[in-house]
């Protein structure tokens, strides 16, 4: 067996026993195998893997991609967070350079008429990769049922996209098999900070310009991107989802 072989089976039982574990177990493996570990925070429901980590580690690293165009209550929510727990959030922000030709050339609202792939790309997906490259591993607020491209998401995979320090960078997705309510139990139950936005009909947050309220009865990510096709509904921090389609 190569040793992507190796790896991909030992992955494959590590899920199984994940699956009668809880998130909070999963994130304490991920901390003790795996030593620069991550935990990715968007600034909306996600807040529980952060009450989980910090819990669990107080020095964990916490990050945000702070795109520049996040709702002044996400702002207001990851200060809150932060203070709430009494930790430093890694707050990244994008290369001005790139930025800077995108709206010259195209204006703040490219998305809109060419897709949000470039803005992404230059937004989100490249301060990503550069916080990645300085961990072995990352965790992720991904959940199965939040839309059709996450069906298949697994506690843990070989992260597809990017690299770690030491090339493989593992993903761990400790909320896979939670149902959104499960969230909001959790969130309830241990009195956690939230996002304001919940209680104005957002379920899934991302930047302001491409994200929107939900009826009850939509689907949690229906929000996002509402002008492109729900299976493209990935920004690239997730790009493998797409892929396995
Ligand atoms: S997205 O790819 O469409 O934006 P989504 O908002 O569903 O993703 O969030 C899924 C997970 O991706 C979050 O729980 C978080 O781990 C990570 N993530 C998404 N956006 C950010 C962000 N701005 N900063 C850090 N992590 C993020
Ligand atoms: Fe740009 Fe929208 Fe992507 Fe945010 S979600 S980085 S504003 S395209």
């Amino acid at each position: 067996m190569t040793n992507i072989q190796t790896d991909l089976s030992i992955i494959r039982t590590l899920n199984q026993q994940f699956t009668d574990q809880r998130p909070k177990d999963i994130i304490r493996y991920a901390i003790e195998q795996h030593g620069q570990v991550g935990v990715s925070f968007s600034g909306a429901a996600d807040v529980v893997l952060v009450d989980m980590a910090v819990k669990l580690d107080k020095n964990i690293d916490i990050f945000t991609l702070d795109t520049g165009r996040l709702h002044p209550e996400t702002y207001e929510f990851i200060d809150r967070v932060a203070k709430h727990y009494q930790i430093k959030i890694d707050v990244r922000s994008p290369e001005p350079a790139p930025l800077q030709v995108l709206v010259k050339e195209k204006g703040l609202f490219s998305f809109y008429q060419d897709g949000h792939d470039e803005c992404c790309g230059i937004r989100k997906i490249q301060p990503l990769r550069q916080k990645l490259s300085t961990l072995n591993a990352w965790i992720t607020g991904q959940r199965r049922d939040q839309s059709p491209t996450r069906n298949d998401v697994n506690h843990l995979e070989l992260d597809q996209t990017f690299n770690g320090i030491e090339g493989d960078l593992y993903k761990f997705n400790p909320l896979a098999s939670w149902s959104s309510a499960q969230v909001w139990e959790y969130i309830r139950m241990f009195d956690v900070p939230f996002n304001v936005l919940h209680e104005r009909g957002f379920k899934s947050i991302g930047c302001q310009p491409c994200t929107r309220a939900v009826q009850p009865n939509q689907h949690e990510r229906e929000g996002r991107w509402w002008w492109e096709e729900a299976t493209k509904k990935e920004c690239g921090l997730h790009a493998s989802n797409i892929k396995s389609l």
